[in-house]
């Protein structure tokens, strides 16, 4: 079968389910290209709860996207393509370390980026992306009157944060990072910046501050696309500071700019751990419990107090 058969079979078998496919920019582009949407982490979340008006949502993104995809919706199913596609990040917060800087810092409130798992989310207060942080912190520390928050499992987003905000930021823990973004250094970017010095530099949160402090832009996935679809005639070339997807996205959304990759090992496994092979068995096997994510009850419903928070605060 080719690639375009492969598709047009997964458009079919989704056309006669009652199924709706979510990817996020890190997907493979032939996954985009088969999806119903596309987003962020925000916009994904956001989708699912608004729009995936099916039976079966099939997530291709990692483990913490299905979950809070059925915190809510918890009537749905949810389908992970391949059930071992998850976040490393998510590891470094469990929900017996929070619970211990909540004792810790009892009046201060703990905001979870939603890279994390639902038990952590349910300990929190109010969950962030890495589009909304700014927004969310300085919300809930007015809410809660403390002059500073507890902020987990990044700790390079929680540093951006606390610069950003100007608001105190208690990390939970002090190590927390992204594989795939923390491994890029100052080095790295002054050698792909030297190679090509027209390109705007664009990079996501993750990433470690001396490659913030380069970059003209700092944001997240779909804030970088954005910012690519806002820049002038004069701007055509970029250095995408994030996972390889989204350059793929960008290179076919504007055939007439150029992206450069700010380093080749910026592919993240896990999000490149679904196919398309792997969607088509998910649509042919809905009821396939292994390939569902489904958040016990007692705990998707106080997970879905910080995620319900997040969106209505941003
Ligand atoms: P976005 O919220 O920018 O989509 O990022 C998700 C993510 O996992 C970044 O590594
Ligand atoms: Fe997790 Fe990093 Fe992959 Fe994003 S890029 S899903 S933070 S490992």
């Amino acid at each position: 079968m080719t690639l375009n058969q492969l598709q047009e079979e997964i458009v079919k078998l989704k056309n006669q389910n009652d199924v709706t496919i979510l990817a996020h920019y890190y997907q493979s582009i032939e996954i985009q290209e088969i999806a119903d949407y596309l987003g962020d982490s925000l916009g994904l979340s956001r989708i699912a709860r608004q729009k995936a008006n099916t039976e079966y949502i099939i997530f291709a993104g990692v483990n913490f996207m299905a979950e809070t995809a059925s915190i809510l919706n918890q009537d749905k199913h949810i389908l992970l393509p391949n059930p071992e596609s998850c976040c490393p990040m998510a590891a470094f917060l469990t929900p017996e370390k929070i619970k211990k800087y909540k004792q810790k810092y009892p009046r201060i409130p703990a905001v979870t980026y939603v890279n994390s798992t639902a038990e952590v989310k349910a300990e929190s207060d109010v969950c962030c992306t890495s589009s909304n942080s700014v927004k969310i912190v300085k919300k809930i520390k007015d809410e809660f009157n403390s002059n500073s928050v507890l902020f987990g499992p990044d700790a390079n987003l929680a540093d951006y944060t606390e610069q950003i905000s100007k608001i105190k930021i208690v990390k939970m823990p002090e190590n927390g990072h992204c594989i795939v973004h923390s491994q890029v250094t100052l080095d790295d970017m002054k050698k792909i910046k030297k190679k090509y010095p027209k390109a705007l530099v664009l990079v996501h949160p993750e990433c470690v501050r001396k490659v913030r402090e380069i970059a003209d832009f700092i944001g997240s996935t779909a804030q970088m696309l954005d910012r690519v679809r806002d820049s002038s005639s004069e701007d055509n070339e970029f250095i995408i500071g994030t996972e390889v997807g989204l350059l793929e996205r960008m290179a076919q959304d504007f055939p007439d700019k150029e992206f450069y990759l700010a380093h080749e090992k910026m592919i993240c496994y896990n999000m490149k751990k679904h196919d398309l092979n792997l969607i088509k068995r998910a649509l042919e096997n809905l009821d396939d419990k292994s390939l569902e994510v489904k958040v016990p009850s007692e705990i998707a419903k106080k997970a879905l107090i910080p995620i319900e928070k997040m969106l209505e605060y941003s």
